[in-house]
């Protein structure tokens, strides 16, 4: 009689068993995929791969790849979907309305992919660049895997999905099989993340190393608003820290700044109404609110430093990017994430009065850009400027400047 070979017999060392046990022999991390979301027993068990088998005939490994007559590299088992990474595209063959994962398709904005990390914005640039570790043979390693765009790994190459995800664990910091064998609703310290973001957003920081400083100042929501929630509903104790701002997927529509929240009213600058959605009668920062707050804008303000230098000083075109002839917002004088000019240092883990050293301020006087124009004047303009004292007329509606549109 001739029998049909499967995974438990085919004259196989280990059986291909439920707990991939063959494949863990020399794949243990990998193995730890059983009984997570990615375990399509679970939560897909009736999808086929390219050879037609579900899960439970093939094995948990089958739902990506096969040993044999594999679809292209990484021996992937299954058609793939739309990305300009292959990493990418084999993720949203599932991610994708009507696959197997279309409940959590992702509708984006995302954070930005498929470019290298030296590819960042010149704003972005030294941050990032410490991301990259240099070992005492100067060669560059990463602390996550970067990708040729053939999915391929390489320490200068792309961030794509696995650069943050590794769609085999489902919790970072408990290395084992998943156990719930159900399918549960991810956050911001499992879902398949390399590093969990609870509860200070420790994998963004691992990039964004200068962020980690908002950790225990007023901008951190779990000090000041630990109830307050982002537009996915999330507090930041199930999301981390940055979420309370910004988001890596299913950001605000138009994807400035990965906004997490509904920007606020009272600019005509969106990168104004980011601060003015929280810092509002009716939002989280209610306590604080500053009604004088325009600069004229009118006043078109060149930097001589360039973008990405220590010293220059954000000055803005009107659809929010960072130029070197612009006008003065927000995010001019004050830097959201660090409490203090000049010192990087988180904050004291507990609600702060600001003063005019302090108050996220980006710089010290001394090295504001407000002397050019206004001479000896500007160290008082800078730091009484939403003070009635360093307005004309006191800030009153009659003697406002012809350049002041939109001043309450
Ligand atoms: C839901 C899909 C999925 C399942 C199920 C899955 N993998 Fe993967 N696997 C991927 C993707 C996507 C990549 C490429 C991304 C990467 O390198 O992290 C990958 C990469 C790999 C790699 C090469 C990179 C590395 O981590 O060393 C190995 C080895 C691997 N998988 C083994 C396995 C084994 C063994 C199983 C079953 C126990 C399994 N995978 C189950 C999607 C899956
Ligand atoms: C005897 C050890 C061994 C066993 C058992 C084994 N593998 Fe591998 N596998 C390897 C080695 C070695 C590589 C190459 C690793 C490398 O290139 O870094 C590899 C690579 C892979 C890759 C990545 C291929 C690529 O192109 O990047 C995948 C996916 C993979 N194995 C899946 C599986 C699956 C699924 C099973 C179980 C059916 C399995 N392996 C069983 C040793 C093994
Ligand atoms: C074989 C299909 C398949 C592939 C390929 C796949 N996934 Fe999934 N994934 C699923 C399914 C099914 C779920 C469970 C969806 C649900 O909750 O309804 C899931 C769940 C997830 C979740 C957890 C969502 C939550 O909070 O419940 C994350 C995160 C995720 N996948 C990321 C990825 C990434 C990143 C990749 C590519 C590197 C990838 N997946 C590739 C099928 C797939
Ligand atoms: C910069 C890092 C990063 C990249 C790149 C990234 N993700 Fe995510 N992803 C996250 C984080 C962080 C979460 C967890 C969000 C939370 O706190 O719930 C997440 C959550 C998810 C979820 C669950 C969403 C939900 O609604 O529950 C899915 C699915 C997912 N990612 C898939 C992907 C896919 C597919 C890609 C590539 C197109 C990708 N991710 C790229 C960081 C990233
Ligand atoms: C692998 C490194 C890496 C990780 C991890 C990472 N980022 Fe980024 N991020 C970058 C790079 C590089 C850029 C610049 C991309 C560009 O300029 O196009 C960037 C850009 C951004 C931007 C600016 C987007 C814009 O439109 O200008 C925000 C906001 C951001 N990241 C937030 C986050 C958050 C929140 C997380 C955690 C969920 C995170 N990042 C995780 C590398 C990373
Ligand atoms: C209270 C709100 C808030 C929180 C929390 C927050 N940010 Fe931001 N972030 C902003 C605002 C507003 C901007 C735009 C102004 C600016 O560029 O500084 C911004 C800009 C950025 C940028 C782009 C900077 C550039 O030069 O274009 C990155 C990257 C970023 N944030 C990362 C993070 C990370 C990582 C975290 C968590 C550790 C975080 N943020 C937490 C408000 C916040
Ligand atoms: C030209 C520089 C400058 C600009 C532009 C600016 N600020 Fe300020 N801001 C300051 C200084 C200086 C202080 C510190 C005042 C003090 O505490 O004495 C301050 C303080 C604050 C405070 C704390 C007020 C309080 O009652 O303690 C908030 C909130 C604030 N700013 C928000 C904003 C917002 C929102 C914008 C944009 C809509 C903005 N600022 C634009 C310089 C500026
Ligand atoms: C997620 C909501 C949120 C966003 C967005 C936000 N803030 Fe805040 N901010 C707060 C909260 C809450 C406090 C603490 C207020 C308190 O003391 O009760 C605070 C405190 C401050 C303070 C210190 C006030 C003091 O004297 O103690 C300043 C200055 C400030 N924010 C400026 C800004 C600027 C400028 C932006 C935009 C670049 C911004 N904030 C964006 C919520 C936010
Ligand atoms: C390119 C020249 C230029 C630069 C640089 C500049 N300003 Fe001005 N500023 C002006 C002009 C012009 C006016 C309107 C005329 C006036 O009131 O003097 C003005 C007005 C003001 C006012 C009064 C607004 C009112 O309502 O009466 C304040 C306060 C102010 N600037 C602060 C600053 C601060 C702080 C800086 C540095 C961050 C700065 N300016 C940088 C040109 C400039």
């Amino acid at each position: 009689m001739k029998v049909e070979g499967d995974r438990m017999t085919s004259f196989l060392r280990i059986p291909n068993d439920d707990s991939a046990k063959l494949c863990a022999a020399c794949h243990k991390q990998n193995s730890y995929v059983v009984g997570t979301d990615h375990d399509l027993s679970i939560t897909a068990p009736n999808e086929r791969n390219m050879e037609q088998q579900t899960v439970a005939e093939a094995g948990v490994c089958s739902a990506c790849h096969v040993v044999h007559n594999a679809w292209g590299n990484g021996l992937w088992s299954r058609s793939v979907g739309l990305g300009e990474n292959r990493n990418e595209a084999r993720c949203s063959g599932c991610h994708w309305r009507r696959k197997s994962a279309s409940k959590k398709s992702l509708r984006g904005p995302n954070h930005p992919m498929n470019k290298r990390v030296n590819e960042a914005k010149a704003s972005l640039q030294g941050e990032t660049a410490s991301f990259y570790i240099y070992d005492s043979e100067a060669k560059v390693r990463t602390e996550f895997p970067l990708f040729t765009r053939d999915g391929f790994r390489t320490p200068d190459g792309d961030i794509t999905c696995p650069t943050c995800h590794n769609v085999h664990v489902w919790d970072p910091e408990q290395a084992g099989p998943g156990s719930a064998r159900k399918n549960l609703e991810g956050d911001g310290g499992n879902s398949f993340l390399r590093k969990s973001n609870l509860p200070n957003s420790q994998l963004c920081t691992t990039c964004h190393a200068k962020k980690a400083f908002i950790q225990g100042t007023d901008h951190d929501m779990s000090i000041v608003a630990p109830e307050s929630k982002n537009r996915l509903k999330q507090s930041v104790a199930q999301s981390g820290i940055c979420s309370a701002c910004h988001l890596p997927h299913n950001a605000q529509k138009d994807g400035y700044q990965l906004w997490g929240r509904t920007p606020g009213s009272g600019s005509e600058l969106k990168q104004e109404r980011l601060c003015l959605g929280c810092h509002a009668k009716n939002g989280v920062g209610s306590k604080k609110v500053v009604t004088r707050f325009i600069h004229p804008r009118k006043v078109l303000v060149t930097e001589a430093h360039r973008i990405g230098n220590e010293s220059y000083a954000p000055i803005y075109d009107k659809e929010g990017n960072e130029v070197q002839a612009g006008v003065i917002t927000c995010a001019t004088c004050h830097e959201p994430h660090i409490w203090a000019p000049g010192i990087d240092k988180k904050g004291p883990g507990k609600p702060t009065e600001g003063t005019n050293r302090t108050s996220f301020l980006r710089f010290k006087s001394s090295k504001n850009i407000c002397r050019n124009c206004h001479g000896l004047d500007s160290l008082q303009k800078f730091k009484y400027f939403h003070s009635p004292s360093s307005r004309k007329g006191g800030g009153s509606r009659r003697s406002r400047p012809p350049g002041l549109i939109g001043q309450p």
